[in-house]
């Protein structure tokens, strides 16, 4: 079911056969996790307590690489919490230290602290009974553990993400790393951006441009940027609470790149409309058949027709 795959930055990493896709971009895996999620947070990483909502843990590349930079970027004391998802419990069995082995490679990379995470996550899950099918607190633990300067508190939560309970939950950072767009989607749709997007404090980010999840965050009222793409020719996206954002900090957001307007005008297309789950309870294919109702009994326009009038296009 999985298979190791060696990426172009020298770091690893799997393909998954039941998805038919790999866990990250071939054209580095390592640095994929840094330039989509980790260097568009550099401002939120200056607090001193950062907790983070972390979708689909798969190798942990998003967690470890947060852990090295923010300990590289600062020599103050920090504190870290993870909230990591996982619903592939097989998935922690094929998790060993050879799969990490040339992410040394990569600057920024810290093999030992790996092993010593791994041993530590595999003794707990060895000490517990996850059950299947269960989605409550029964299957979720945390494990503490220190990376230099950081300490962390790292909370597990086993089963489908959209079963579990967010109303206690409050995140800085929400790293929504799922499978793609098609293949995922119950990951995608505008109920479950709804839900982990309630409880989020500040930055969203995602790697998916496809122009129903553009309007599903567009319609949640977070400020859409875009982050430049690589491995991909689209590019990936930061989305920002930018009220509460400004209100905690000094900072001029000018920085980032907000989403071409030519994309505000797309979303208003038969080809925006969003997917929608509301019990949390479709699967890809039912979630997709509901949207073909949708889109058939829509009065918006074409999204070719859209592009016609529209005189700037997008690169
Ligand atoms: C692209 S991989 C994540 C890569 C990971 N963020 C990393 O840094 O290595 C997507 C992950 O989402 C998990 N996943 C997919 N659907 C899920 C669901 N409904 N609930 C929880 N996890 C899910 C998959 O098992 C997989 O490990």
């Amino acid at each position: 079911m999985y298979k190791k795959i060696k990426t172009n930055d020298g770091s690893y990493t799997l393909y998954n056969s039941k998805f038919d896709e790999n866990y990250h971009s071939i054209s580095g895996a390592v640095q994929e996790s840094y330039h989509k999620f980790i260097f568009p947070c550099k401002i939120l990483f200056s607090k001193q307590k950062i907790s983070i909502l972390d979708i689909g843990f798969g190798l942990g590349l998003n967690c470890f690489c947060t852990l090295f930079y923010i300990s590289k970027i600062s020599t103050e004391k920090k504190k870290v919490i993870f909230y990591s998802f996982e619903n592939d419990i097989d998935l922690f069995n094929n998790l060993n230290e050879e799969l990490y082995l040339n992410n040394d490679k990569n600057d920024n990379f810290d093999l030992s602290f790996i092993e010593f995470f791994l041993s530590k996550l595999k003794n707990k899950l060895n000490d517990i009974n996850i059950k299947n099918n269960i989605n409550d607190d029964e299957n979720s633990f945390y494990i503490e553990y220190s990376y230099q300067n950081i300490d962390v508190k790292h909370y597990f939560f086993i089963g489908d993400v959209r079963k579990f309970n967010f109303e206690n939950l409050n995140y800085d950072i929400c790293y929504h790393d799922p499978f793609s767009f098609h293949n995922n989607l119950e990951l995608w749709t505008y109920d479950f951006l709804k839900k982990i997007i309630k409880n989020l404090n500040f930055f969203f980010l995602t790697y998916s441009f496809s122009l129903p999840f553009l309007n599903s965050v567009n319609n949640l009222k977070l400020d859409l940027f875009e982050i430049d793409p690589i491995g991909r020719k689209t590019p990936s996206i930061l989305a920002i609470k930018k009220s509460n954002f400004l209100n905690c900090f000094k900072f001029n957001l000018s920085v980032y790149k907000p989403l071409n307007d030519i994309y505000y005008k797309y979303l208003k297309s038969k080809s925006a409309i969003c997917y929608f789950d509301k019990k949390f309870d479709l699967n890809n294919d039912q979630i997709k058949e509901n949207r073909v109702e949708l889109v058939s009994n829509s009065n918006l326009e074409s999204l070719s027709k859209i592009k016609k009038t529209c005189k700037l296009s997008p690169k």
